[in-house]
Formats: structure tokens, sequence, C-alpha cells
């Protein structure tokens, strides 16, 4: 027969084992449904190619330069957003989904253009101005 302690000591283990598995597994699931596209940043600019969006609307761009991830949002055949995915509460990343972006450290969400929608979070996520030249989608950091 197991002792107070021990009975304790293993229903916790379990719980945090299956609440670690649980957590993973949602972040992998809203993740792994969005095309990630890796690139370099040239003088505080990320190129992306149109062709990305060939079977989505939403793309996430990661440059190892840049702190965290972009999610570049095409709002038209001409018009695309991106959002610096940093929160803006306390600066955690946060995690794109098709229809939004929320931050596990407090539970903020926003829409996808930065909007926040539930606080703790009050101010927006930051954009960066994009310009469509050609083929490319260009993402001036700088602004
Ligand atoms: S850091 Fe994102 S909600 Fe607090």
């Amino acid at each position: 027969m197991k002792s107070r302690r021990e009975f304790l000591k293993d229903t916790c283990t379990a719980c945090l084992g299956t609440a670690f598995l649980g957590f993973t597994f949602s972040q992998l699931t809203s993740c792994s449904s969005l095309p990630i596209y890796k690139t370099n940043l040239s003088q505080k600019t990320v190129r992306v190619p149109l062709s990305n969006f060939a079977a989505s609307t939403l793309v996430i761009v990661r440059d190892m330069q840049v702190a965290y991830d972009i999610l570049l949002v095409q709002k038209s055949a001409t018009e695309y957003h991106a959002v610096y995915m940093k929160c803006s509460h306390q600066e955690n990343p946060v995690t794109a989904t098709k229809t939004g972006l929320f931050c596990s450290a407090h539970g903020s969400t926003f829409d996808l253009d930065g909007n926040v929608t539930k606080e703790p979070a009050l101010s927006p996520l930051k954009k960066f101005k994009t310009v469509l030249q050609d083929d490319q989608i260009i993402i001036d950091l700088n602004s």
C-alpha cells in the first residue's frame, strides 16, 4: 500500500505530464496548419515570394536575425499585412492560428490585424509596412 506522500507524488507527476503533453499538442496543432517560410534578412527587409500564398492566405515568416516571427496576412491579391508576433503585453512570442493570434503567457488574444480581442494586452501587435513588387512581398522592418 502506498503512503499518502507517494500517492500525491505519483498523482502530481501524472498530472504535470498530462498537462505538458496537452499544452505541447495544442501548440503543435495550432502552428502546424500554417506554412512557415524561412528567409534571410537583407538590408532590414524581408522578401517573401507570392508563391507561398498558393495554398494559404496566412504565412509565418521566420528569419534567424529577427527576434520574433512575422505573420504575413493576404488581405486581397494586392494587399498584405505583416504582424510582428511579439506580445504587446510583456513581449512573449504569440502563436498564430487561422483565426487570430494568442499569447500563452497571460491569455491575450489578437485578431489577424493584430488588434487586441482579449486583455491583459492593451496595445495592438506591431505591424510592418509591406510592398508588393513583381512576384514578392517586401516587408520593411524599419517601418
Ligand atoms: S506576455 Fe502576452 S499576455 Fe502577457
